[in-house]
Formats: C-alpha cells, sequence, structure tokens
C-alpha cells in the first residue's frame, strides 16, 4: 500500500512537471499566469435573432459591455472572424471589467474595427478612452477610411490596431465616432471584432 502511494506520488509529480513545462495553448482563452486571463472576443459563439436587440450577455469573456450588440454579417463589410462582430449601433459604447470582484483591471491588446454606414460615407473619426483604475485616462483617435461607390465588394474590409503598453491598468474603454472631415454625425455603427485584452484580477 505505502509502496503504492509513492509511486503514484511520483508519477503525479512527474506528470504536473511535464503539464507546467509543455506548450502553452495557443487558442484563447489560455492562462499566462494564475491572476490573468488572455481572450480573443470574436463574438461568433454568441446568440443572434432578426429583429433584435442583441445584447451580449454579462459579462462575456470577462467584460461588460454598454450599448454594444451582437450583429451578423449582412453582405456589406465581412466580419475579421465568423460571421458575427460586436456593433454599437449609434457609434458610441464601452466595455468594463465587472464591478465585483473589485481588484481586476485589463490591458487592451488590439481589435479590428468598421464604421459602418453604408456606401458612401465619409472618412471615420473612432475616438477611443482608456478609464484607469488609477484615474488616469488615456485617449486615441483611429480612423476608418471614405467609402466610396464603384467599388466591388471585396474592397471593402475591417481595419485593425494595436495598442502600447500604456493601456493597461484599464476599467473601462468607450468609444464613439464623428466624421473625421468636420466633426457631425456619421450616421454609422461601430463594429469591432477579434477584440483581445488580458483581464488582471487580484491586483
Ligand atoms: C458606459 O456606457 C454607459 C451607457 O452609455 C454609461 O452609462 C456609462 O457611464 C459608461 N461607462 C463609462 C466608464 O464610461
Ligand atoms: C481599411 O479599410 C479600407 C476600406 O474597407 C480598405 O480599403 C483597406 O484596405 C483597409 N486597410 C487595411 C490595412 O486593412
Amino acid at each position: 500500500m505505502k509502496g503504492t502511494f509513492v509511486v503514484l506520488a511520483v508519477l503525479h509529480s512527474i506528470f504536473a512537471t511535464t503539464a507546467l513545462a509543455g506548450p502553452v495553448a495557443n487558442t484563447p482563452p489560455y492562462h499566462h499566469h494564475p491572476s490573468q486571463k488572455t481572450y480573443v472576443a470574436q463574438y461568433d459563439d454568441l446568440p443572434f435573432v432578426e429583429p433584435g436587440p442583441n445584447p451580449l450577455p454579462s459579462p462575456y469573456n470577462g467584460l461588460v459591455y454598454n450599448l454594444f450588440q451582437v450583429d451578423q454579417y449582412d453582405g456589406f463589410i465581412p466580419t475579421t472572424s465568423g460571421n458575427q462582430w460586436t456593433m454599437a449601433f449609434g457609434g458610441s459604447g464601452n466595455f468594463s471589467v465587472p464591478a465585483t470582484p473589485a481588484k481586476q483591471t485589463f490591458t487592451l491588446s488590439s481589435f479590428s474595427y468598421a464604421c459602418d454606414g453604408g456606401i458612401s460615407q465619409p472618412e471615420c473619426a473612432i475616438s477611443v478612452w482608456g478609464f484607469k483604475d488609477s484615474g488616469q485616462v488615456v485617449k486615441r483617435v483611429i480612423t476608418y477610411p471614405r467609402l466610396d461607390p464603384g467599388h466591388v465588394i471585396e474592397d471593402f474590409k475591417m481595419n485593425a490596431t494595436t495598442f502600447s503598453r500604456g493601456w493597461s491598468g484599464l476599467k473601462s474603454v468607450g468609444f464613439s465616432i464623428a466624421r473625421a472631415d468636420n466633426a457631425g454625425d456619421m450616421f454609422a455603427g461601430l463594429a469591432l471584432d477579434d477584440v483581445r485584452y488580458t483581464v488582471v484580477r487580484g491586483r
């Protein structure tokens, strides 16, 4: 009995060591560290019904969404992955870590995006704010090009951007869109796909 226990304990420790040394799965979500989890939100696993609304579950992949909904490819700008993305139909919205547990923040890494108003639409300026746990606010403006008639549908696609290390310690990220030329209304929605971020807990 005692011998069996020792052998099992040794096997267990070899297995544990091997498992730890093994390759880290590259498909999200995966763990960097017990207190961190990286996600790539693709929205393809979420129910979509017509007519909507199609709110996201709360939380979805660790974040709570405001004004963003699940939306499906309609033959215009293709989604980056699968056939669904998240859309803020009025062009503004945000996502945040849930209020509880209190000690969590996230680091924003990248996403694909499009302003989706149809043909034609002016150049779109997307303001992105990061609200940090520290009270600091970071801001970027990214643009999505104007879309003119006379193109084949294959010419239209999402653009993508990555975020610098300053986009960490975040409680919330908010968005709004406006015409890039005169700050007027875009009459468009803001679509996001493949949103990559890491939720950090207990810090
Ligand atoms: C997120 O959006 C909601 C709805 O507009 C708003 O009430 C809330 O204040 C926003 N949160 C942040 C942190 O901006
Ligand atoms: C950005 O989107 C426009 C409009 O669909 C497209 O023409 C362009 O190729 C995209 N750029 C990148 C780098 O994906």
